[in-house]
């Protein structure tokens, strides 16, 4: 026991006693990092006051969880998608200044090498589904349409797969692109109506979710990273507003401003003049960049 330490460690005083033998960290952010935790960890592991059978039980899903990690499969961020984490480092991450779009999770399926396309590209590389228009501006907060940004999108296909999970079944690069706007701010591209879909749920967060009565599903959306010179980029989501898992996305993903409106078109004259063979979708959607710095 060094010279500093308040006693020998007892119920009582075992968050104090951990939090002083971190003392000598040389790493000032590690030793506030560690205080929080242990103060917060002892507090809790003294409400619980888990059985050792219990405490063995937490060990073992720890264990299974970096046992379920692969090169692709990252378990330990399911574990904090679903706990709400992953959500809340983002909002802490990404305070926007009124009026800018706000963010949401990135998720594990974007992939960075995805084809740079003509704005109005399909992006739907199988034909599959119900087609779906998409189009929108990019702006500043001022309302400045931004000419050249870019435009990173990704989306599930109508049966809530992506395509890195179809390996032999969709195409590579099904449902990606990466597109600049126009002198107007604008793109636009066409995919195909997305389905919800569970998030990787064969493992142990998935058991996890099961015994606590939890789906593990996520409403339809499409993804976007966005970025120009001079503001920040947007890692974020829109969202179909009516689908059934919209109110319990499994990994809090959902803000109110993220809806979109995706707008079902049956008229024969406007299916014909978008060159299609039966009725689509239409989603626009503006977003707002803040500043950078
Ligand atoms: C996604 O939207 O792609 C996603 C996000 C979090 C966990 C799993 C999937
Ligand atoms: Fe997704």
């Amino acid at each position: 026991m060094s010279s500093q330490e308040p006693g020998y460690f007892t119920e009582g005083n075992s968050a104090e006693v951990v939090i002083s033998r971190n003392a000598q960290a040389t790493d000032a952010r590690l030793a506030q990092v560690m205080a929080v935790i242990t103060r917060h960890l002892h507090a809790a592991v003294k409400e619980i006051e888990p059985t050792m059978d219990e405490w063995l039980a937490a060990v073992m899903f720890l264990t299974r969880t970096g046992q379920m990690c692969t090169d692709w499969r990252q378990e330990y961020i399911l574990l904090s998608d679903t706990l709400g984490v992953s959500m809340l480092v983002d909002a802490i991450n990404n305070r926007k200044p009124s009026g800018a779009s706000e963010s949401t999770v990135l998720g594990p399926f974007h992939l960075d090498n995805a084809p740079e396309l003509p704005l109005g590209a399909n992006i739907c590389l199988d034909q599959k589904g119900t087609p779906m228009l998409v189009r929108g501006r990019i702006l500043a907060t001022d309302g400045t349409p931004l000419a050249g940004a870019r435009v990173d999108v990704w989306q599930a296909n109508d049966e809530g797969f992506y395509d890195v999970q179809q390996k032999g079944i969709q195409p590579d690069f099904n449902l990606r692109g990466v597109f600049r706007t126009n002198e107007a701010g604008e793109y636009r591209f066409t995919g195909v109506k997305p389905k919800f879909y569970p998030i990787p749920d064969d493992g142990p967060v998935g058991q996890l979710l099961l015994a606590l009565g939890r789906h593990p599903y996520r409403p339809a959306h499409l993804h976007y990273i966005l970025s120009a010179d001079g503001f920040q980029t947007l890692t974020t989501h829109i969202f179909d507003p009516d689908d059934p898992y919209i109110h319990s996305d499994a990994v809090f993903g959902v803000k109110e401003s993220l809806m979109a409106r995706f707008d079902l078109i049956s008229d024969p004259a406007r299916i014909a003049a978008e060159g299609l063979a039966g009725p689509f979708y239409s989603v626009t959607h503006d977003f707002v960049l803040a500043p950078a710095g």
